[in-house]
């Protein structure tokens, strides 16, 4: 039976650690210039319906080392964009690709997308999860401590959909996770629950000096997701004081680093001196994102037919 990434949870412990040693042995190959066609002749779908560089970028980098072929659809150049229906899109588009990636504004078109497609299905985003944007940020963490086990990691901003991801990650890693982020800006309860229910160690404030102290590792992301612009302003005004700056960063452990997905956008979330500063490995991570997806697509469509 095909096998999706819709959530991060889609990955078992056992996986993530199997993902993590392909992405490092991926990564020396790629570095040392030894080919590594393992996809020869695959071809990924790509289907956005937001804007991209990273996700765009790492996923057709990322087949074309593995002598593959990725193609970029933007939703609104497809038949999508004039009414037809999610469900034909997958099924059709199924019959010509050995897998499947969407981006998509809500996680329920992720989720009725992958439902009726024959090949599996990866989630490049939705409003609920990021889960490529964790494996990258797992696979950082891990090569810069030697190990996920009992690293802090503290959330410092909007509970969104990397944030979602980054929760349920605790259930896999062993990582300790603090989220600090104003009221009616934290991540969902269910995603809470199930990553509690399942040994995580996650704690929900709002005080982001509580939530750093100590940390290992001091993330952020955007104020105002995609999707999210029409209540810019009450954004912006229930962020104060939750920008990750030099005096926020001196809470944390002396050694630790600084993660962004990015796109940043300083002086909101984060100051210029930090993401720019020795502590930040926010081009560590964004490189991780075309290691780790190769990696996944390694796994995903490896023993598929073409
Ligand atoms: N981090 C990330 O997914 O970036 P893009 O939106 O540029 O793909
Ligand atoms: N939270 C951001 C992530 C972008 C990669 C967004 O959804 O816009």
């Amino acid at each position: 039976m095909k096998k999706d990434l819709l959530s991060l949870l889609d990955i078992s412990e056992e996986e993530l650690q199997k993902l993590l040693a392909e992405a490092k042995h991926l990564k020396k190959m790629k570095k040392a210039g030894i080919p590594h066609e393992l996809l020869k002749k695959k071809a990924l779908a790509m289907i956005f319906e937001k804007p991209s560089t990273r996700t765009r970028l790492s996923f057709e980098v990322g087949m074309h080392d593995l002598g593959g072929h990725a193609l970029y659809l933007n939703s609104e150049d497809l038949q999508l964009g004039r009414g037809e229906e999610i469900r034909d899109t997958a099924r059709v588009s199924s019959r010509y690709v050995s897998g499947l990636m969407i981006r998509a504004y809500k996680h329920q078109t992720i989720v009725d997308f992958a439902k009726y497609s024959t090949v599996p299905v990866i989630n490049g985003l939705s409003d609920r999860e990021h889960p490529c944007q964790l494996l990258a940020d797992i696979l950082t963490i891990w090569e810069h401590f030697g190990s996920t086990t009992d690293i802090k990691v503290a959330w410092v901003g909007d509970g969104n959909n990397v944030c979602n991801s980054l929760v349920l990650s605790s259930a896999i890693t062993g990582m300790i996770v603090n989220i600090a982020s104003p009221a009616g800006f934290q991540p969902k309860t269910e995603v809470l629950e199930r990553a509690i229910g399942l040994g995580g160690r996650v704690k929900v404030m709002n005080d982001p000096v509580e939530a750093v102290r100590d940390a290992d590792v001091v993330v952020t992301d955007t104020w105002v997701s995609m999707g999210e612009e029409a209540r810019y302003d009450v954004r912006i005004k229930a962020f104060q004081g939750y920008t990750v700056d030099d005096s926020l960063l001196k809470r944390a452990s002396p050694d630790a680093i600084v993660m962004h997905c990015l796109p940043a956008h300083r002086g909101h979330e984060i100051t210029d001196e930090v993401i720019e500063g020795p502590q930040s490995v926010v081009w560590d991570e964004a490189e991780n994102r075309l290691h780790a997806q190769k990696a996944l697509l390694v796994k995903m469509l490896g023993d598929t037919g073409v």
